[in-house]
């Protein structure tokens, strides 16, 4: 039996009362895309965040330096889409000068990348993962609302090229759109060595239309590419708090990483935490609540007391998303406005 720290007794650091420390900070730093993935957003998209109540860089800055003087090792940011934030450069550059330096990464969809990938390497990008669900120009452009598939392509070329590596390719399989063709995003990928991983839709849409039952499931996904490859599951021991269980394609070196979760969550062994683009904590993407920096900030509080209320979050969070369970409520904040 797996012995329990006792909940009475809060540990220093961004601990919660299963046992689990978050290293891991999503930032979003902007709720704005420059797509209109159907499964994200609706068509006219949504009512972006007024500007005053968005952090400014050298709030943004100070928080993350809190995360990480409290163990953070990596800072992952995020949208929206995160290369809609004009100062995107600075910012990276801004946490790369903080001690211990983390790991920097950025989930993007990849349009515009071209133009600042070089840019991002120079002020201490370390690697990028590009949202691509497929890769013929048809479906991304029903799927995406906008013609960019070509953008995107750019863009990845881009990032190999600066040396954003490994580059990582997200995919989110969806019945009846793309779910026939992820052997063909697969292959795609392979040749170019990225590293594709496919990841199980989740409730976070914003128009609430999510089924499980149109849910395309990590077996169904490693079906179909079994159909092409053989698949070598990789040990676990590897995986340590990786979300994606990763496959040898046809003996390797290559890999396929399959996320699920829904059907199989990783929680358990979570190691992350979030920020918004408007200064909240997040403890969880489903978490229906959320610790407010950005006003006791803006009212002087001292580092001391910022910590604290990021503790409390952490502190408070959940054993599991509990998607599927009867008390489930997706939470009011799109997967845009949280960040990946
Ligand atoms: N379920 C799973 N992944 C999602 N993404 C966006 N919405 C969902 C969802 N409901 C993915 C995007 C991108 C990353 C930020 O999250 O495709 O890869
Ligand atoms: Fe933009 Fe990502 Fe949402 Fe697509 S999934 S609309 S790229 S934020």
């Amino acid at each position: 039996m797996t012995r329990l720290p006792d909940p009475s007794v809060r540990p220093a650091g961004l601990a919660d009362q299963f046992g689990r420390v978050a290293r891991d900070l999503r930032v979003s730093v902007t709720d704005r895309c420059n797509l209109r993935c159907t499964y994200c957003m609706p068509a006219e998209g949504l009512p972006w965040m007024p500007k005053a109540e968005m952090l400014t860089d050298e709030e943004m800055l100070r928080l993350i330096g809190l995360f990480v003087r409290d163990g953070v090792t990596q800072v992952r940011l995020t949208g929206g889409e995160p290369l809609l934030r004009r100062s995107i450069v600075e910012l990276v550059a801004g946490i790369a000068s903080l001690a211990p330096r983390p790991k920097i990464a950025m989930t993007t969809n990849g349009v515009g990348l071209e133009r600042v990938a070089v840019g991002l390497k120079e002020a201490g990008l370390d690697r990028v993962n590009v949202s691509l669900d497929t890769i013929d120009s048809d479906t991304f452009t029903q799927l995406t609302r906008r013609d960019r598939l070509a953008d995107v392509e750019a863009g990845l070329r881009a990032a190999a090229d600066a040396g954003l590596t490994p580059v990582k390719v997200n995919a989110v399989a969806m019945r009846g759109i793309n779910d026939e063709s992820v052997a063909d995003v697969l292959a795609w990928c392979l040749e170019r060595g990225y590293e594709l991983r496919f990841i199980e839709q989740m409730p976070l849409d914003a128009q609430h239309a999510w089924h499980r039952s149109d849910m395309i499931t990590a077996d169904e996904i490693r079906e179909r590419l079994s159909r092409r490859w053989e698949l070598t599951p990789l040990p676990a021991a590897e995986r340590g708090s990786a979300p994606a269980e990763r496959f040898l394609v046809d003996g390797g070196p290559q890999t396929v990483g399959i996320i699920a979760s829904v059907s199989s969550p990783f929680c358990a062994a979570c190691d992350r935490t979030r920020l918004t683009a408007d200064g909240q904590v997040r403890n969880c993407l489903f978490s229906n609540t959320e610790t407010d920096l950005r006003g006791p900030m803006r009212a002087g509080a001292t580092d001391d007391e910022l910590l604290d209320l990021m503790r409390g979050e952490m502190w408070r969070k959940r054993r599991g998303h509990g998607i599927g369970e009867p008390d489930f409520v997706q939470p009011d904040r799109p997967m845009s406005a949280i960040g990946g």
